[in-house]
């Protein structure tokens, strides 16, 4: 979808859809108000009479309005204005542009909430345009009769009252078209079955996104260079599947030469079995999910080249499948980590935290500014937080506070888990450093105290995404695009971009 920011007067505007929201109870916006006036109340009659009262959820499409050069006003309740929060807006967005597509329009423009302060404008343009992206995005690469005619609607216009504030407004939809582009890559890697996505398919699309991109580097570090560097944690993973692992590396260079780098570090687990400690078999479909942070690796540096972002990223993606095998890792094993700890696979399914841990090692030699993993690591965060929030945990408070914040500010919110030190005695283990499991209790917690012995020589936070990066089984279901909103507003925050 094309987008684009505009000042004129709402009843003047020629389009195919004009979009107005209305407030509880029956408050008209700003924009609305002056169609209204307009078209001499066309729009308070249409209150009036009741069909809508400004409650979330609502619709009401008109035509004909008189003195108004749209062919069609689409009013779309959003509740108070001062309750207001991003993600209703976001989601009135959602359900505005479904309609107009529906209706078949070729353009729409939408009037946004006029609200008082700055960085609200700012934030409603992006999320805007980002719910927009959400609406319209389709994944029919698979289908044989797939629908290949574009949507209908094809172009939406902000309109903004005052030319004062389209600066601001123009900077949220470029960042919105960048973390929208950003997620659409994610949900289609996301999306795709574990026979098409293989850890090789991965590489190949971090290559095929560096292409071109002068500032972007990607290179891919293959099984032989990986047991070279001692990396017998991430390979006891692979050797029980028959696609090569790949270490995907990314390298953005939009600051200054020199400064440190914020790395990024995705699970790529293209598909999670569980190994010879093998999944149930309801819902393990889902499994090819499980490279979801991998894929929001590659989502938000392909919205950092999108922004041309002055800041060092690196992307790193531990690619592997997790299948049982003849020569799959069992219960008992002890494998050498590329760190030198030694750890014994009690479960072959918290493979994970064992291919992360190589490449938190890894990452040492970038001398990173600070590292975010993010990963789908643990079914116990789905039940700690369900599937509203990311956990976040880490060894730096003011790193953590960041990723709060960005996650606020993006409306793709994570919530802080304790890593206190007591936790850790849960991965003791009779016969190696470390077990790869601390039991049932506090399962994300000690999947992530499992990581914090890999990341002691930086600035480190974790993200478990498992209850977040997809919507399990019915109509819905598929990949989400997050983190990629809460990683890019953390990055833009980082580059002082952000509102
Ligand atoms: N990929 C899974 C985590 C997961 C499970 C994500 C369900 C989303 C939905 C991970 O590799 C895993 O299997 N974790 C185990 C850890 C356990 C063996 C300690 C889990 O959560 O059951
Ligand atoms: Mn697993
Ligand atoms: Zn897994």
């Amino acid at each position: 979808m094309h987008f684009s920011v505009k000042t004129s007067h709402p009843a003047q505007t020629k389009t195919a859809c004009l979009i107005l929201p209305v407030f509880k109870t029956r408050q008209l916006g700003p924009a609305a108000e002056q169609v209204d006036v307009a078209s001499k109340g066309a729009l308070s009659r249409a209150l009036k009479r009741g069909d809508i009262d400004g409650s979330m959820g609502q619709s009401l499409m008109l035509y004909d309005i008189p003195n108004v050069q749209a062919e069609r006003v689409l009013l779309v309740g959003c509740g108070p204005l001062k309750e207001l929060t991003q993600a209703q807006w976001s989601r009135c967005v959602g359900k505005a542009v479904e309609i107009a597509d529906q209706a078949k329009p070729g353009d729409a423009v939408i009037a946004l909430p006029e609200r008082d302060d700055k960085a609200a404008r700012y934030a409603d343009a992006r999320d805007t345009v980002i719910a927009a992206g959400n609406a319209t995005y389709r994944f029919d690469q698979c289908k044989s009769n797939a629908d290949k005619r574009p949507h209908p609607l094809r172009r939406l216009t902000l309109l903004v009252g005052d030319g004062k504030i389209a600066t601001t407004v123009r900077k949220g939809m470029t960042h919105g078209q960048a973390i929208a582009n950003g997620m659409a890559l994610t949900k289609d890697l996301a999306n795709l079955p574990g026979n098409i996505c293989t850890p090789s398919y991965l590489a190949d699309a971090a290559r095929k996104l560096g292409r071109g991109e002068a500032k972007l580097k990607v290179s891919v570090l293959e099984e032989k260079q990986m047991e070279k560097l001692g990396m017998g944690a991430l390979l006891s993973v692979s050797r029980g599947s028959r696609q090569p692992a790949k270490l995907i590396v990314l390298e953005y260079k939009g600051g200054k030469p020199g400064a440190k780098p914020v790395a990024l570090v995705g699970k790529g687990l293209t598909f999670d079995a569980g190994g010879i400690s093998i999944k149930p078999a309801a819902q393990m479909d889902e499994m090819k999910y499980d490279m979801c942070g991998g894929a929001s690796v590659l989502g938000t540096l392909a919205a950092c080249v999108a922004l041309d972002l002055p800041l060092n990223v690196v992307g790193v993606i531990p690619a592997s499948e997790n299948l049982p095998d003849g020569d799959a890792n069992k219960p008992g094993d002890i494998v050498t980590s590329m760190s030198g700890q030694t750890i014994e696979i009690l479960n072959t399914d918290a493979e994970g935290r064992l291919i992360l841990c190589d490449a938190l090692t890894y990452t040492e030699r970038f001398k990173p500014a600070a590292v975010v993993d993010i990963a789908t690591l643990t079914g116990a965060c789905i039940i700690a937080l369900g599937h509203q929030a990311s956990a976040v945990l880490g060894n730096d408070d003011k790193l953590t506070e960041e990723l709060l914040a960005a996650g606020q500010a993006s409306g793709d919110r994570a919530w802080q888990l304790p890593l206190w030190e007591e936790y850790q005695s849960q991965l003791d283990s009779n016969f190696a450093d470390m077990a790869n499991v601390g039991g049932r209790a506090a399962g994300s917690i000690t999947a992530a105290c499992f990581l914090s012995r890999y990341t002691k020589k930086y600035k480190w936070a974790h993200l478990d995404i498992a209850g977040t990066a997809w919507v399990s089984g019915g109509k819905e279901k598929g990949a989400t695009g997050r983190p990629v909103p809460l990683l890019t507003q953390f990055l833009l925050k980082r580059a002082r971009l952000a509102e």
